[in-house]
């Protein structure tokens, strides 16, 4: 993107405050404080590290159900054991198979899907290479994107 176009978007997409009352020192609790999500369910990838357990336990202690899928299901519910209302589902994103039995799996429970958080990634990985040769930031960019679509 060449700098006009970067000069153009920016005139035409102010930055305005949404007065949400939130700002860059607000935290997640902090957020669903006196927020009832009972019945609502979320799915969070990548839910048992990093900012995706914070994502996770803040959503489960408003009263989401939540459930994570992870590659690790065993490490997945070790992490998240005694976190209430959580479970855990098999789910490789970089296994096109993996993510039909998953999203099968989960549409034949009958249950709405109010938030579908897409927060699994790798980033700033070493160079390796899986056993087609493919560069595993590669990889990571193409977990990224299923994650995200
Ligand atoms: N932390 C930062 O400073 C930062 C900055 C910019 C963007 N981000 C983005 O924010 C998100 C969370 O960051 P984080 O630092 O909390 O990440 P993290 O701790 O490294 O966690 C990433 C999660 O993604 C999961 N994941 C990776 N590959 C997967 C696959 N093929 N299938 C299913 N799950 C997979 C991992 O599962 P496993 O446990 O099985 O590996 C892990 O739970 C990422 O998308 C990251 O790119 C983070």
């Amino acid at each position: 993107m060449s700098y006009n176009q970067v000069h153009i978007m920016s005139e035409f997409s102010k930055q305005v405050p949404l007065q949400s009352g939130f700002g860059e020192a607000t935290n997640a609790r902090e957020v669903v404080a006196g927020l009832d999500l009972a019945g609502k369910t979320a799915i969070v990838t990548g839910g048992s590290s990093g900012l995706g357990f914070e994502i996770v336990s803040t959503l489960a202690s408003a009263g989401a159900n939540v459930v994570v899928p992870a590659r690790n299901t065993a490490n997945a519910e070790r992490v998240l054991l005694g976190i209430k209302n959580v479970s855990v589902a098999a789910l490789d994103l970089l296994d096109p198979s993996s993510i039909q039995s998953f999203a099968r799996s989960f549409l034949s429970k009958g249950c709405s899907l109010a938030w579908l958080i897409n927060n699994a990634g790798v980033m700033a990985a070493p160079l390796h290479r899986d056993n087609r040769g493919v560069e595993r930031k590669r990889l990571g960019w193409a977990v990224s994107s299923c994650a995200r679509e």
